[in-house]
């Protein structure tokens, strides 16, 4: 049996609701970073369900002892944003995230607007990941592919196993998703929506324009 990636699109009402919110041209950028919030929250949320390592122990209510089941805090957990759009999504992100438990690595990526090539102006990634490492890694759009292949290389050249990534990604387009599965077939995404495809630009349509542009307003 061979490996496929797998891309989960969750059937959810807020989900399709932020969505269209964020697409709306006409949403203010307040609204949109609001949107960019909750969707980073919901996706997460999907996101982690089979992804944090648990551990069984025994817990004492105050009637008697029972099974329980906590997060099993000796593995690492890490999160990821992409910057600058991936900023947008980690505030909702962190809501969901035991913060003691959970490191925050920040990388950067810029494309040139020509040969829409990416390439990293910030990496503050660790030198090792230790294996059992799970992370999450943050960009609202994945469209050429360009900047998450460049991410997961600086990822899996310091260990890092795709299998136990997941990827939040508001919108996906199919170029980026056919390289991603061609070169990481363990890898699980989670998107709000997969479109048709991109334009000259290489913008997502109809997509939401520049998630990082609208985030910030600049
Ligand atoms: N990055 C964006 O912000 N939007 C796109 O459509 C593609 C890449």
């Amino acid at each position: 049996m061979t490996l496929q990636m797998r891309v989960y699109v969750p059937d959810h009402p807020l989900i399709k609701h932020w969505l269209t919110i964020a697409r709306d041209a006409y949403t203010p950028s307040a609204l949109f970073k609001t949107a960019m919030k909750e969707l980073g929250c919901l996706l997460t949320y999907e996101a982690t369900r089979y992804w944090f390592p648990m551990r069984e122990i025994q817990v004492q209510t105050p009637l008697a002892e029972c099974p329980a089941t906590i997060i099993n805090p000796e593995v690492p957990l890490a999160v990821i944003p992409i910057l600058r759009a991936g900023l947008a999504l980690l505030e909702g992100a962190q809501s969901l995230l035991l913060s003691p438990l959970v490191s925050i690595y920040h990388l950067g990526l810029v494309r040139d607007e020509t040969t829409l090539e990416a390439s990293f102006y910030l990496n503050k990634l660790p030198e090792k990941f230790q294996p059992d490492t799970r992370i999450l890694l943050l960009d609202p759009m994945l469209a050429t592919g360009g900047t998450m292949l460049e991410a997961m290389a600086a990822l899996t050249s310091r260990g890092a196993d795709p299998a136990l990534m997941r990827i939040v990604s508001v919108v996906t387009a199919p170029p980026a998703l056919k390289k991603l599965s061609e070169q990481y077939p363990s890898l699980n995404i989670y998107t709000a929506i997969i479109d048709e495809g991109l334009n000259s630009k290489g913008y997502i349509v109809p997509g939401l324009g520049d998630a990082g542009d609208r985030t910030f307003g600049t």
